[in-house]
């Protein structure tokens, strides 16, 4: 392996530059030559590729987001899209292809994979959903952006005796809201895995009034059915009494854009030279990952068209130290 290519795909994690500037290193340090793709998969539809130095990744392993840029490429999903990224691929010499991305992207690393390209898949995405790691690069960052969020209007709650309904990313996936609540001390945790339906928060709410809280906090992640704006249409419309005063945040694409924090740093650092290694050893079509403090190898076809729900037992512990 000589010629290597590595790109970016889907929605942006903290953690994704460290990614490619690991990628890029470790496989200038093995005599390979190093081309970043712009754009993720529309990058290598078009053939949009850049040669990386080692300086060229430098000054960029604190920065959120991804200097290659990234995109959900509908091109990409279709055979004609993929013959074109091949034609380049050739073009260019280049033999492998690393892909720092979750789910979706994931699924263009198989698809290009089967098509006889040597690729390895990096698992980031602040969501945590992709089965085949314990954790993706991003997601502690994202907790952590969260968690900030629900302490400040834990704060502000407090001298107000109001309650917030506090609505975080994670797609179909409740980890980033689990976790940050758990971490928050969220009276109540709605995530799709595990919905709490509108009567039940106003229930737990009111309980929590009664024991003399003088500020509650609900975490809702944005996959469940009854989203933070559902939930306030349905306290009007029932003038449910709770005691508090209720308002709703929603954090959206800002826990997605922090710098990354020490643990996806050091994270994406592994998994990027992961990603080198397997590659140089001649191994295609897997995603590389972190399961019991190990970088691990999964085979992209027991990855794909899967998601990685949320443990019950976490759940329960929520419940249980809501008092
Ligand atoms: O997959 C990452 C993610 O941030 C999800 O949590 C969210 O549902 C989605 O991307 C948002 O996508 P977009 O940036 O395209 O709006």
């Amino acid at each position: 392996m000589k010629n290597i290519a590595v790109l970016t795909s889907g929605g942006d994690a903290p953690g994704m530059n460290a990614a490619i500037r690991a990628v890029t290193r470790s496989a200038l340090d093995q005599g390979m030559t190093v081309h970043g793709v712009r754009q993720g998969w529309q990058g290598l539809v078009d053939g949009q590729f850049q040669r990386l130095s080692a300086r060229d990744v430098g000054g960029i392993i604190q920065v959120g987001g991804t200097f290659l840029g990234s995109a959900r490429s509908a091109e990409f999903r279709q055979e004609s899209g993929r013959s074109k990224a091949l034609r380049h691929l050739s073009q260019a010499g280049i033999d492998g292809v690393v892909v720092i991305g979750g789910n979706g992207s994931q699924s263009g690393s198989f698809k290009l994979s089967e098509m006889g390209v040597h690729v390895v898949g990096v698992a980031s995405t602040i969501d945590n959903d992709l089965v085949g790691t314990d954790i993706t690069i991003g997601a502690d960052t994202a907790i952590n952006v969260t968690l900030e969020a629900i302490d400040s209007l834990r704060t502000t709650g407090s001298s107000h005796n109001r309650a917030f309904l506090v609505e975080t990313m994670g797609r179909d996936c409740g980890y980033l809201a689990m976790m940050a609540g758990l971490a928050g001390g969220a009276e109540v945790i709605s995530t799709p895995e595990y919905e709490v339906p509108p009567p039940e928060i106003a229930a737990r709410l009111r309980a929590a009034f009664e024991r003399g809280k003088t500020h509650a906090i609900v975490v809702i992640a944005e996959g469940v059915q009854e989203n933070a704006a559902k939930i306030m249409a349905y306290f009007e419309a029932e003038r449910e009494h709770t005691g508090f005063d209720l308002r709703a945040t929603t954090l959206g694409h800002v826990v997605r854009g922090a710098p990354p924090r020490a643990f996806d740093r050091i994270l994406a650092t592994r998994l990027g030279v992961g990603a080198v290694k397997a590659l140089s050893e001649g191994t295609t079509g897997v995603l590389v990952g972190y399961q019991k403090n190990e970088v691990t190898r999964t085979p992209l076809s027991e990855v794909v068209g899967r998601t990685k729900p949320v443990h019950v037992e976490l759940v329960e512990l929520a419940r249980t130290l809501a008092k």
